[in-house]
């Protein structure tokens, strides 16, 4: 663990050092879990919401793409649940004066248990080999069992507890497990509290109650309540979705870990809107796609697993996870909801409008029924650059830092570098860059030697090098460099383009 939060920290650094993200005010100290983008971090996080826009609406043909305001009327969050329940059970330990989430402190004790259970599996599967079942060891291992059965009993208590609202019992419940402050070491904790998650402030001159209004905590309120000028706009049939991408606000209170919990960042969801029974099918159909589109980033699959929601809110009849092993762990990347017609229901109530469907077929109007996909643009960004991160030895004894990022996802798809910064050679260089720059994000630099130029591309993960020499004067060929294996090619000047955009295309 302690290995995985230094390559955490190298990680951070790393991408404040190249100009990915720097902390948010810095000249006075940053603002806590607040970043800014620098120069190649705006264009991977550029690249990634346009492929997820691609991917989501023009790739679909029944899904229509909106940008509400972040600003929303203040009845919304009422009609949402927001105002009433947007809060996370937070609990302080009183020697660290460090607070927590309650839950996430459960959690956190039954995944220790859950490790323990699959380091045994695993030496199992060492001492027996191939003739290991794992299933078998699993289902009769007595120790095994037992853990899992601890898992469980915790679990229901849990889940039991927060459906009854029953803080008290979950204080009881960290007492009992023995749950100790990861600072202090101390069992020394207050009750358990739950804390509105939304900002707030005044529209208008007047400082009046009535005048308050939220920063959206999600961007989904905004497709709910354009949910008829959409489908009538558009001329949108059941099944169709709505997709959005947009910055969202919540005042975590345990907000630490980088990009991963920020008090502001950016969504891109999507709400799909179905027939009322339909709504499990179209459930597994967005969990198979939406783990396709993660595995098309070229991360291997057993970077992700889906994380299936125990507990339901009381208006969702299914929830699932897709969490991503970032250095800190597992943990959530999207979700996935089947929302029923709660949102669209409770804004037909509150606002007085009919919010339905017109089917011509049966000749019945319905409030559809809504699957949602979430994904938080900073995580995938921060997955992204977490397992593009590499440090390798090189053969003479050298060390790089490379950035593998997808070739289609990366800030710079081509270096343009003149050998030396004479003989003729820059100035054929800027006529390549002049053509290039056009097709893709090229960037051109002469500073330096050669192989402190190429070490700075890998850094910020571009994947091709165009190396202009004497030669290039000659014949008109340059070498291209590829960031992975750093072999070289000679290449045509002409041929350049055409081999770049078969290498950068997406998987
Ligand atoms: N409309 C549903 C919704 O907002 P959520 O699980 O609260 O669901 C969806 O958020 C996604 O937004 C998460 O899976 C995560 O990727 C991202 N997200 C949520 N809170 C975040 C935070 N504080 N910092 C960064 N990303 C966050």
């Amino acid at each position: 663990m302690a290995a995985n939060e230094d390559l955490f920290k190298k990680i951070t650094s790393h991408a404040k050092e190249y100009g990915f993200v720097f902390p948010s005010s810095e000249i006075y100290d940053g603002l806590s879990a607040v970043y800014d983008y620098g120069p190649f971090g705006v264009e991977l996080k550029n690249n990634i919401r346009e492929y997820w826009w691609k991917s989501m609406v023009q790739y679909h043909e029944n899904i229509v793409g909106i940008d509400a305001a972040i600003f929303m009327h203040p009845t919304v969050w009422k009609a949402s649940g927001h105002v009433d329940a947007f809060s996370d059970p937070m609990i302080d330990n009183k020697d660290s004066k460090k607070r927590y989430r309650a839950d996430v402190l459960i959690e956190d004790h039954i995944q220790k248990i859950e490790d323990k259970i699959q380091k045994e599996v695993d030496k199992a599967k060492q001492r027996f080999g191939e003739a290991f079942d794992e299933k078998m060891y699993r289902e009769t291992n007595p120790r095994l069992l037992e853990n899992q059965s601890r898992i469980d009993t915790i679990k229901k208590r849990f889940y039991g507890s927060f459906t009854d609202n029953n803080l008290a019992d979950v204080k009881l419940l960290i007492d009992e497990l023995g749950i100790v402050c990861p600072v202090s070491g101390t069992k020394n904790w207050t009750e358990v509290r739950y804390f509105n998650l939304m900002f707030s402030t005044q529209m208008g001159s007047v400082n009046e109650d009535t005048n308050m209004i939220y920063l959206r905590p999600e961007t989904a309120q905004g497709i709910f309540v354009n949910f008829l000028n959409v489908m009538k706009s558009a001329r949108m049939k059941i099944p169709f979705g709505i997709a959005q991408t947009g910055k969202a606000f919540r005042n975590e209170i345990v907000a630490r870990q980088f990009l991963f919990r920020m008090r502001e960042f950016e969504q891109m969801e999507m709400q799909y809107f179905v027939q009322p029974g339909t709504e499990l099918k179209e459930f597994e159909y967005w969990k198979t796609e939406r783990m396709k589109w993660h595995t098309s980033l070229g991360i291997p699959a057993t970077k992700y697993r889906f994380h299936d929601h125990d507990k339901l809110a009381h208006y969702a009849n299914a929830a699932t996870d897709i969490e991503f092993e970032f250095p800190i762990g597992f943990k959530e990347l999207e979700g996935i909801h089947s929302r029923t017609n709660f949102d669209l229901s409770a804004h037909q109530t509150y606002s007085g409008k009919k919010l339905q469907y017109f089917d011509q077929e049966s000749g019945e109007s319905f409030v559809p029924y809504v699957i949602e996909t979430s994904i938080g643009l900073d995580r995938t960004f921060l997955a992204v650059l977490s397992h593009g991160y590499r440090e390798e030895k090189l053969e003479d004894g050298s060390e790089r830092v490379v950035l593998g990022l997808p070739s289609f996802l990366a800030p710079v798809k081509l270096a343009i570098l003149p050998l030396i910064k004479k003989d003729g050679l820059p100035e054929k260089a800027r006529v390549i860059m002049d053509i290039l720059k056009y097709r893709y994000r090229c960037f051109y630099e002469e500073k330096d030697t050669i192989g402190r130029r190429y070490r700075r591309m890998d850094a910020i993960g571009t994947p091709y090098c165009i190396t202009i020499d004497h030669q290039t004067l000659q014949d008109n060929t340059v070498t291209i460099r590829d960031r992975d294996t750093m072999l070289q090619d000679r290449i045509t000047v002409d041929g350049i383009s055409d081999i770049v955009r078969e290498k950068i295309k997406a998987v």
